[in-house]
């Protein structure tokens, strides 16, 4: 049973201002995609990482793998990007040998998450769920409102049961054929999925949750930026 990650990194990373494609920026030093490999070699399931890279950017990160020590037990493969997430990771499905029966897909914008999370999520995919994906409840309350001008006040239209909510994280794991499946199937309109895991439900397929961790937090603003690297520190003390 071979396990591979596959990291979609050749997002810009607008939110996070001006500067190098955000994979490519440096935690401690560290260039985040770096971390985000090493999160998913540090695992003994996974046998292979297939970094999909910024669309004109392979070469640059091939050479960054090369730079950084890495397990010698896991395989590296670097793939261009596409125009949406979901393109990319499309694109990295694509790259995988047929000897690979589970995947997972994990934001490179998540560096820090723990190898237990990794662990927990290969373990569940092994025990038979096509799709497993970890989450945490939500400190806010969320409210469905119809979306208006920026800045402009907005209807709400709804508020969920917080009880009921998860906020979702990465790596999500998946039986190969159900991730391929739903990308081959599933249309998604407009900016495409964000969640590899809802395109599996819309396929019909069961999908569940475990439990995910505080550090597996995505580096979207500047502030994270700041937290990411005091968890580093933490780490290191
Ligand atoms: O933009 P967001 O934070 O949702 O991106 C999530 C992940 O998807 C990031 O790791 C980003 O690099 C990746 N991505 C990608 N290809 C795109 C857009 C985003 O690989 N075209």
């Amino acid at each position: 049973y071979r396990t591979a990650a596959v990291i979609p990194a050749a997002g810009r990373g607008v939110r996070l201002g001006p500067g190098a494609p955000k994979a490519l920026r440096a935690l401690n030093g560290t260039p985040m995609l770096i971390h985000a490999v090493r999160a998913m070699a540090a695992s003994r399931h996974v046998s292979l990482v297939v970094v999909v890279a910024p669309p004109d950017g392979a070469p640059e990160v091939r050479n960054l793998l090369a730079e950084h020590a890495l397990p010698e037990r896991t395989d590296f493969v670097v793939v261009p990007g596409g125009e949406t997430r979901q393109e990319s990771v499309k694109r990295g499905l694509d790259a995988l040998p047929d000897s690979i029966s589970a995947v997972l897909v994990h934001d490179a914008a998540r560096p820090l998450v723990p190898v237990d999370t990794v662990d927990s999520v290969v373990d569940a995919v092994r025990e038979g769920a096509p799709a497993v994906v970890p989450a945490l409840p939500l400190a806010d309350t969320v409210k469905e409102v119809e979306p208006g001008a920026p800045g402009a006040p907005e209807p709400v239209l709804s508020t969920p049961v917080r009880a009921r909510l998860r906020a979702v994280q990465t790596p999500q794991g998946f039986d190969r054929d159900t991730l391929v499946r739903a990308h081959e199937q599933v249309a998604v309109s407009g900016e495409g999925a964000t969640d590899d895991a809802g395109m599996v439900e819309q396929l019909g397929a069961p999908v569940v949750v475990v439990p995910g961790h505080e550090e597996a937090f995505k580096v979207t603003r500047p502030l994270d930026l700041v937290l990411a690297e005091a968890v580093l520190a933490r780490r290191r003390a």
